[in-house]
Order: structure tokens, then C-alpha cells, then sequence
């Protein structure tokens, strides 16, 4: 997969591990469209990638709105011509919350930007794509979280988005099957990025802003994560593989052991209540 003079669209992309496959793309010589909530940060973001010689340009949009993710795409394409590459990167987390404690206003906030972000992404971006017919790739930001619920975590609203866009992703494989589009979903394990200052983007019409608690230690544990340079190396090199889940860690193979350990003793049981025997 060459990535030299093709177009990718980024969203999320002022910080962390968007900001990092940015790197890693213009470090590549994508022109890369930068799509994200907060607008300062997309300033710096793209002045840090003016040093590189490709051509940028910044968007600001929520992605759980369809209407501004469909203007978005239009802006990218007026500048850009026909877009290659999707990033459905941006996220949002609550943090550490028992289920019954998430409001209304909480679950649509994250739902909206976590599943509705990507739906929007898909059905903005990917019938462009297909009309286009050039070779292209489609990256869903999901999680290790998408794949098992974190004991120790207790981030359950969260890791529900992430199964959704695992799902999402899989789906989404097959009904490209056909055609000169690759699939892939990143599930990651801990990266050094903002994702604890979720709480700052909240948009004003789900409350604003808020003070997260907890968002300290949250900070403090995130610093110790992977560097999302080295995740957007990854990404690249994994598109270019087209492989289909993109791995940042060793470690979580077992969590994923261990759950599917416990989803194949479900069967055991099964086989010893002898329903099929019961059937006859
Ligand atoms: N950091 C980790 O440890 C980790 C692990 C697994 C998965 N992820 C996922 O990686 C993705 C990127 O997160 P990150 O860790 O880089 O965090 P981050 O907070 O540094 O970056 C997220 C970006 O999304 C943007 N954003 C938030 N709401 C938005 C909206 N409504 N519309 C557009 N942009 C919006 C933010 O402004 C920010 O730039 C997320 O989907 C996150 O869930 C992160």
C-alpha cells in the first residue's frame, strides 16, 4: 500500500494517537485532512506537520453530527480530490463508573462520538471511496477493550461502545469483500495521550465541559502508555499488511485467552444439559 500523494482523512486528530497516525502518514507523504472537536489544538497540530512536505488541512467537526461530517468530507474533497484513507479515530471515555450511575446525557455524549462517530464515517466517506474505485483503507479506532471488559478498569460504557465497533468493523469487512477497500480495526492497549481530558470536549448541548473525577490519577496511569507515535508507526505498517486487528501490546493475548476460555465453558454446560438429545 503506498501512502505517497494519496489523501487521508484523520479524525480525532489534534492529539494522541490520531495526531500520532498523522505523524506517521505525512512522515509517508499523505496529504492528510485533520478533523477534529477542539480547533486550537488542530492549529498546532497542523503546524507541527507544516515541517513535513505534504499538504494539510484542518476541519473542525463533531463526528456525532452527520450533517458536519458530510460538510467535511465535502470540504476535504474540494481541496484534496478523491479521499483514500479513513481514520474513524476520535473517542471519548466517562472513566471508572458503575452502569447504573451513567446519565441520559452520558450514554448519548458517548455513544454519539464512539459508535456514531465511525457509523458517520462509513456513510459519509465509504461511498465515496467506492465510487472513486482506487485502491483505499478504512482504520476503526476501537480498543483491547472492544474485545473483553476490563476488570480493573470498571469502564463499562466505554467498553460497550468498543464491542460495537469491533462488530462494526468485522461487518463492515464483509460487505467491502468485493471491492479495493481494506478493513481494519486498532484495539489498543494503554497509550500516553489526552484520553483522560475527555471531559473537556463534551459539547455544550450534553452539558459542557465538566470536571471528571479521578481525571488525575487517570492522567497519571495513562503517562505510562505507549507512545502513539509508535501506535501510528504501527498503523501504517498494518494497513500496509492489511491486516485486519491491530495489536500496540503483548500483554492483553491472555485477557482475550482467558475471556474466550470463559465463552467456550458456556458450550461445555451446554453439552452436558444434552439439548440436541432432548430435541429428538
Ligand atoms: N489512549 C488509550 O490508552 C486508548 C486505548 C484504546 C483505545 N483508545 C482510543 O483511541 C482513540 C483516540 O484516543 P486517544 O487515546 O488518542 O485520546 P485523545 O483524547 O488524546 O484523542 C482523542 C481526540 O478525539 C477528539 N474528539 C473528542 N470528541 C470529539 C468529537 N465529538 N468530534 C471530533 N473529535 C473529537 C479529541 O479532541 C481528541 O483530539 C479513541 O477512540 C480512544 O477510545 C485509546
Amino acid at each position: 500500500m503506498d501512502f505517497s500523494g494519496k489523501t487521508a482523512f484523520v479524525t480525532g486528530a489534534a492529539n494522541g494517537i490520531g495526531l500520532g497516525i498523522c505523524r506517521a502518514l505525512a512522515r509517508n507523504g499523505a496529504n492528510i485532512v485533520l478533523a477534529d472537536i477542539e480547533p486550537t489544538q488542530l492549529d498546532i497540530a497542523r503546524h507541527e506537520l507544516s515541517t513535513f512536505n505534504v499538504r494539510t488541512r484542518t476541519i473542525e467537526v463533531d463526528v456525532s453530527d452527520a450533517a458536519m461530517f458530510e460538510r467535511a468530507a465535502d470540504e476535504a474533497e474540494a481541496e484534496f480530490g478523491n479521499i483514500h484513507f479513513l481514520f474513524n479515530n476520535a473517542g471519548v471515555t466517562l472513566g471508572a463508573m458503575p452502569l447504573w450511575e451513567v446519565t441520559p446525557a452520558q450514554w448519548e455524549w458517548i455513544f454519539g462520538v464512539n459508535v456514531h462517530g465511525v457509523i458517520n464515517g462509513i456513510r459519509t466517506v465509504v461511498p465515496r471511496m467506492r465510487r472513486h474505485g482506487e485502491a483505499g483503507h478504512v482504520v476503526n479506532t476501537a480498543s483491547i477493550g472492544g474485545l473483553q471488559v476490563n476488570p480493573k478498569l470498571r469502564n463499562g460504557s466505554y467498553a460497550m461502545t468498543k464491542y460495537a465497533v469491533v462488530a462494526l468493523s468485522e461487518a463492515l469487512a464483509l460487505d467491502l469483500e468485493d471491492s479495493e477497500i481494506g478493513v481494519s480495526v486498532l484495539c489498543p492497549a494503554l497509550v500516553n495521550t489526552t484520553l483522560h481530558a475527555s471531559s473537556r470536549r463534551r459539547p455544550a448541548r450534553l452539558g459542557g465541559p465538566y470536571e471528571r473525577p479521578g481525571a488525575d490519577v487517570a492522567k497519571a496511569w495513562q503517562s505510562a502508555g505507549l507512545s502513539p507515535d509508535d501506535v501510528g508507526r504501527r498503523v501504517l505498517d498494518a494497513v500496509a499488511r492489511s491486516e485486519f486487528f491491530i495489536f500496540t501490546h503483548e500483554e492483553p493475548r491472555a485477557w482475550i485467552e482467558d475471556r474466550h476460555a470463559r465463552i467456550l465453558a458456556g458450550f461445555d454446560s451446554i453439552a452436558r444439559y444434552n439439548i440436541s438429545e432432548r430435541a429428538r
